[in-house]
């Protein structure tokens, strides 16, 4: 496990086919192989099955991708959040777009992870939504507008304006939580720009994990940093 400074970058790896079995690990070490030549602060969240490979084997924060508010015991199929720290992960998405849950499990998860370590990324889809989950005060909010995950508008371009209101209002309930965004991120413009609208980093996805060259994705995504 090693340290996430900001600004920061998240890739987050789904469950794209490039990412399974094997492949979620070296992409991890392309990340950390970036990470470590260039000083800026990668995280992975591989996807659920290559997470205690990657946490235990890559030289990067490792992030989950999910996590129920559970404890340890009864509860199949679930992800609690000793299992997380116990694979040697950094930290633990919550709430993703794709993976929604209930507010008050979002502030258990926190509250949960937290007492164990785990660092948190709450994401949110709104304004009103960030603003309602940073009073859990998670980590990092990373907003992110649904209609635009997957795309190949950034959020930074098409919708300026939820980054700079997020900080600011995310800023207004707990001014330790850092924001981030994403949604359609795919360059260093993008980037510099999320940064330069209060975030204090990205969260992203098919931008480096289906590039036919996540290596050269990675190097052009911390250029401005
Ligand atoms: O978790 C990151 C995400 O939902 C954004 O995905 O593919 O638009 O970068 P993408």
């Amino acid at each position: 496990m090693t340290d996430l400074r900001t600004p920061a970058v998240i890739v987050n790896f789904k469950v794209y086919s490039q990412v399974e079995g094997e492949g979620a690990l070296r992409l991890a070490n392309t990340c950390a192989a970036v990470a470590e030549e260039s000083g800026v602060s990668i995280a992975v969240c591989p996807p659920m099955p290559e997470l205690s490979l990657v946490a235990r084997d890559a030289s990067i924060p490792v992030f989950s991708q999910n996590v129920s508010p559970r404890k340890p015991g009864s509860g199949t199929g679930y992800t609690t959040p000793s299992a997380v720290k116990a694979t040697g992960a950094f930290g633990t998405l919550i709430n993703h777009s794709e993976n929604r849950q209930p507010a008050a499990d979002v502030g258990a998860c926190v509250d949960m992870c937290h007492a164990l370590g785990v660092c948190t990324c709450v994401c949110a889809e709104s304004v009103e939504k960030a603003k309602e989950l940073a009073a859990f005060s998670p980590k990092m909010v990373a907003v992110e507008p649904p209609e635009l995950i997957g795309g190949y508008i950034s959020v930074t371009t098409a919708n300026p304006r939820i980054v700079q209101d997020t900080v600011a209002a995310v800023e207004a309930v707990d001014p330790k939580v850092a924001v981030l965004c994403g949604a359609g991120v795919k360059t260093g413009q993008d980037v510099k720009t999320a940064i330069d609208l209060g975030a204090k980093g990205v969260l992203l996805a098919s931008g480096v994990v289906k590039a036919a060259d996540p290596e050269a994705v990675l190097r052009d995504l911390i250029r401005y940093i």
